[in-house]
This record gives C-alpha cells, sequence and structure tokens, in this order.
C-alpha cells in the first residue's frame, strides 16, 4: 500500500520484538494504530511510543486465540478509528524441544496463536479491509514454513500453514475482482529478538537485526510486493527443495546446520539449563 497516512493499522504481537518496530515505522508514516497483544502493558508502552511521533495509537490487551475478544476488539475499532486498511497478523510463539518430550499444551498453542490467530483475525476483519479503498494484510510467516525444522515441528508446520493461507487468501482477492486489497507474506529466517534464544543460525543464513527485517517488510508492503524472503539463502530454499533429491536436500540440511539449529533454542527467559536436546523446554509457564 503505496500510503497509509490517517489510514487504521491494526498489528497483532506488538507489544515487543518486530510487532513494536513495524508499529514505530507505521507511526512514522503518519498512520493510526491499533496494537493488540497478549501483553496489555507492552502494547500500551508501543502504543505511547507511537504516540510520541505524534499519532493516534491506542494498545489492546487480546489473545489472539480469543474470537469473542477479536470480534468485540472489531467493534470497537470500527466506532473509535474506523475501517482496518492495514493488517499485520504478527502474534506468534514457539516451543522448541524433541516432539515426544514437549507437552501437547504446548504444540496446540502454537497452532492456536500462530495459525488459527492468523485466520480469526483475517476473517474478521478482511470484509472491512475490502470494503476500503486501498488496504494490505501482511502475514508474518517464517523461513521455517518451506521446511521442515526438527526440535520445531509444530512451529514450523504452523508457518507451512500461515504461507498456504496467505497465499491462498492473496489469490482468492485476486480471483474476487479485489485488486486493491494487497497481500505480503513474510518468511525471514531468525531474528535477534529473544524469541528464538539459543539457535545457532545455519551457515550462509545469518541472524537477522529485527530492524532489517522491519525496513524490508515495510519496503514490501510500500512496494506492494507479495513476498519477503530473508536472508538471501531463504530465497533459495523454495527452489532447492524443489529441484534437489530428498537425500541431498537432507545432506544440506545437515551441512548447513539448519537440521541442528533448534538443538539449543531456550526462547524468552528460559533458563541455560533448558538448552539439551533431550529436556521438555518451552518459554512460557505451562504445565509439563
Ligand atoms: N524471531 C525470529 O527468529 C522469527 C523468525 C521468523 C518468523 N518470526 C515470526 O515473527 C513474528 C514476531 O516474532 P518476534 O520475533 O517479534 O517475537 P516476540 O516473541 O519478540 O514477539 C511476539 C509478540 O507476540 C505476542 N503474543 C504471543 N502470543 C500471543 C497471543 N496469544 N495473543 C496476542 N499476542 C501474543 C507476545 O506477547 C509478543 O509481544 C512471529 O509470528 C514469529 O513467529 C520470528
Amino acid at each position: 500500500m503505496k500510503d497509509v497516512k490517517g489510514r487504521v493499522v491494526l498489528i497483532t504481537g506488538a507489544g515487543g520484538g518486530i510487532g513494536r518496530l513495524m508499529a514505530l515505522e507505521f507511526a512514522k508514516l503518519g498512520a493510526r494504530l491499533v496494537l493488540v497483544d497478549k501483553d496489555g502493558k507492552a502494547a500500551e508502552e508501543s502504543a505511547a511510543i507511537a504516540r510520541g511521533v505524534g499519532v493516534e495509537a491506542r494498545g489492546f490487551e487480546l489473545d489472539v486465540t480469543d474470537r469473542p475478544a477479536i470480534l468485540a476488539l472489531r467493534e470497537v475499532v470500527r466506532r473509535d478509528f474506523g475501517r482496518v486498511a492495514v493488517l499485520v497478523n504478527n502474534a506468534g510463539v514457539v516451543f522448541g524441544g524433541p516432539l515426544t518430550k514437549t507437552p501437547w499444551e504446548r504444540h496446540k498453542l502454537t497452532y492456536d496463536v500462530n495459525v488459527f490467530g492468523v485466520v480469526a483475525f483475517t476473517h474478521a476483519f478482511l470484509d472491512d479491509m475490502i470494503a476500503e479503498p486501498q488496504a494490505h494484510l501482511v502475514n508474518i510467516a517464517s523461513a521455517s514454513g518451506f521446511i521442515g525444522l526438527p526440535f520445531g515441528s509444530t512451529y514450523a508446520s504452523s508457518k507451512w500453514a500461515v504461507i498456504g493461507f496467505s497465499e491462498s487468501v492473496r489469490q482468492e482477492l485476486l480471483t474476487d475482482g479485489h485488486k486493491h486489497v494487497k497481500v505480503t507474506t513474510v518468511c525471514p529466517s531468525y531474528i535477534a529478538t529473544g524469541m528464538f534464544e539459543g539457535v545457532k543460525g545455519p551457515l550462509l543464513t545469518p541472524i537477522l537485526k529485527p530492524q532489517v527485517i522491519v525496513d524490508k517488510i515495510m519496503a514490501a508492503v510500500k512496494a506492494e510486493r507479495a513476498w519477503v524472503l530473508e536472508p538471501f539463502m531463504v530465497k533459495l530454499t523454495p527452489l532447492l527443495r524443489g529441484v534437489l533429491p530428498t537425500s541431498l536436500f537432507d545432506w544440506a540440511g545437515k551441512l548447513f546446520g539448519v537440521s541442528t539449529s533448534m538443538m539449543h533454542w531456550r526462547g524468552h527467559n528460559e533458563p541455560a539449563a533448558a538448552a539439551k536436546a533431550t529436556a521438555s523446554v518451552g518459554a512460557s509457564a505451562l504445565p509439563n
């Protein structure tokens, strides 16, 4: 979307990480911001930062897995802000660890937040966006949506789902004649926000600085590009997976350190002792 000045931008997971940085970038462009996070205090802090550059911004405490709350938010946004023109589905969680040693609740939460959160927000707000003269849907997926990610299988597969959903919605909008609603699917490798603390960046895939990927996302929105694949190796990944025999692709994944990158994942606030591939690990206070 070329010009977001005065338009309503809703970002989920805006209380920290790249969500907060994107909020600030949209604020600098003069957007009016609806900032959602399960951590209401953090969302309000982001809103205060945005207001600091002179735009209207409000933080909302909301869990993206809570559909009634999303529908209630839509009413508040319609009343106080008007129709959403840009929706950034950014909220996400990850729980690393061996599949069967990781508690079921963490696998389920990963899908609930990363997949159904994205679907629920899009389902709730897309009609309003279509009613706008110009609109843009940004879905934050991941490079892991193109590959297998050992010790992060439900995270990676949730991002495969986001890519499939995002690409389907993009094509549906085109097919339905809503060319004025653009869709961008964002697939970064590891970013230094703390979400993947402890991971080892694969060869030729440096851990991205948050501002670097945010600048790429903002540029893609402005240029109305359908994809952001960063860093460069991520652009090659779908091609390599398509042309290489599986055994060779597996060999390359091992050589480059993709298949072992999650072995020492700690995430936010996880004690270093959890950095064992044999232990169940997680960033939240969920029961084991
Ligand atoms: N950090 C990475 O290496 C990386 C790589 C690729 C993709 N991504 C994706 O980028 C997005 C942002 O990640 P980040 O690195 O900024 O992470 P982060 O953990 O710093 O920020 C995520 C934000 O989402 C919020 N959130 C989590 N669950 C929520 C819920 N149920 N409801 C509402 N808010 C919720 C958190 O409170 C937090 O503020 C995520 O979708 C993530 O999967 C991250």
